[in-house]
């Protein structure tokens, strides 16, 4: 374990990125009154803010103004940032700014949403969606088109050649594919530009949801004559150490120069009489209203920081993390994980680690983590209820009756798992403090008496108040 501990991080300045991590040195209570420093391990839902970001969001206050048609300094400067913050994401994905579109939104769900409006899709076309995907690509596709689902393999893995035989069913009829860059669930990496390829080979685009890989490891959206081009991709800033409300949906000009937005209302215009109106030219025409400026200066500095500390260095680091942690847990004995348990499986998965204690309610370890270890994690099904459902192997009939309970208002089984996923600034201490107090779960060796709201289908420890007002308020 010493030397473990003594591993050196290939991020070459781990301590300095620890000091640049906004609250990271909060202090949080736990049950029995002690103070300890908050471990968060709940990256994949948002990463906090990287200090360099905060620092940067409140100079830009200072310049605030309103962008594009402000004639005035302080809206020029604006104007230069936010366009500046273009070539930024472009450069962070390699996508070609000449030929793309950074289209800026609120996050990754919204990106979707867009492309899912935007899209033309024939009424005898369908657009291929895995089943390993978040909710929010998945849903905005059922919305718009027939969706036909991609298997995945027991492990989580997606299924290629299943996707490869739903490209050749739907010949000619596929009007696009949606598939995740990585998993939130499994943290299983798809080889995004080797999908790309297998979808041009048969004549269809793709989308790559880019919220969850994004933080973790480099992007190459690749030239556009280039076969393993992606055609289209989604991030979340707040995904990527920038919460500040803004995300991109990246793609053609050429295919956003068509049709009409989705939204309509100032900023998409070129020219508006009482009987007509015309678009402006892409990005703007897909940006209606007034933008979240900030949130985009915010993203665009993140990213900026990322390149500087390098995409293959996090990586590394990450997988350092995710293999110790893994290790330490296939000691422990009562411990199921999803997805891959080797600890030399690092290279295709993130360090999204989702497992259950056996005979334990998820809800049960991730309240006990937090009031008994001060570690912040996830629990449930994460956005993606077909995968997880297929992960736990439940079958149609536990299921209904476990949707029929939850529908009657009653989430007591909710289905799911605990999630713990690093950021690029978690540390090998960090895990090994996680290790003790998941020790303390799986032995029952936990102090609190913990109710089930059956309602919200949470634990909380029986006479125990949080006093919040103490730590913030408005
Ligand atoms: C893989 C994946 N896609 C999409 C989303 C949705 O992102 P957002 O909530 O930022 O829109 C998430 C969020 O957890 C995600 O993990």
């Amino acid at each position: 374990m010493e030397a473990i501990k003594k591993m050196k991080s290939p991020l070459p300045s781990l301590d300095k990125i620890l000091e640049s991590i906004v609250g990271y040195q909060k202090q949080v209570p736990l049950l029995n009154g002690d103070m300890t420093q908050y471990i968060n391990f709940d990256n994949a839902a948002s990463t906090p803010a990287l200090k360099p970001v905060l620092d940067k969001v409140n100079e830009a206050m200072e310049w605030y103004s309103s962008i594009h048609r402000g004639t005035g300094f302080k809206s020029q400067l604006c104007s230069e940032l936010f366009d500046q913050s273009r070539e930024i994401v472009a450069e962070f994905v390699k996508a070609d700014i000449e030929k793309d579109a950074i289209i800026f939104v609120k996050n990754a769900t919204e990106a979707i949403n867009k492309l899912a409006n935007r899209l033309p899709i024939k009424s005898d076309e369908v657009v291929l969606v895995s089943k390993m995907e978040h909710h929010s690509n998945d849903l905005p596709w059922r919305a718009n088109a027939r969706v036909i689902h991609v298997n995945i393999f027991p492990d989580g893995q997606l299924e290629v050649q299943d996707l490869i035989n739903k490209l050749k069913k739907y010949h000619k009829k596929v009007a696009l594919v949606a598939v995740t860059g990585a998993s939130n669930v499994t943290g299983w990496v798809n080889d995004v530009n080797q999908l790309a390829r297998i979808c041009h080979e048969y004549g269809s685009k793709i989308l790559i949801d880019a919220a969850q890989l994004a933080p973790h490891r480099a992007i190459n959206m690749r030239p556009h004559h280039d076969p393993g081009h992606i055609d289209f991709l989604a991030l979340s800033a707040h995904k990527i150490y920038a919460p500040f409300g803004s995300g991109a949906l990246i793609g053609p000009k050429e295919f956003f120069e068509e049709g009409d937005p989705d939204y309509v209302g100032g900023g998409t215009v070129n020219v508006v009489t009482l009987d007509y109106a015309t678009w402006t030219e892409s990005p703007e025409k897909d940006e209606a209203g007034t933008p979240n400026t900030i949130g985009v200066i915010a993203m665009a500095k993140s990213l900026q920081t990322l390149m500087n500390i390098g995409m293959d260095k996090v990586a590394e680091h990450e997988k350092q993390l995710t293999r110790h942690m893994l290790k330490l847990m296939s000691e422990i004995p009562g411990i199921e994980i999803y997805g891959s348990a080797d600890p030399e499986v690092v290279d295709n998965r993130l360090g999204v680690i989702a497992f259950n204690v056996k005979d334990m309610p998820h809800a049960l370890t991730a309240a006990i983590l937090n009031y008994e270890g001060g570690v912040g994690v996830r629990n449930g099904c994460f956005c993606a209820h077909p995968y997880i459902k297929m992960l736990l192997q439940l079958d149609d009939e536990t299921s209904k009756m476990l949707e029929q309970q939850m529908l009657e208002g009653d989430r007591s089984n909710l289905p799911g798992a605990v999630r713990a996923s690093f950021g690029l600034y978690n540390s090998i201490l960090e895990i090994d403090r996680f290790i003790e107090i998941l020790k303390k779960v799986v032995n029952r060796k936990y102090v609190g008496n913990y109710i089930l709201n059956k309602k919200e289908g949470a634990y909380y420890p029986e006479g125990h108040v949080q006093n919040f007002q103490n730590y913030l308020t408005i």
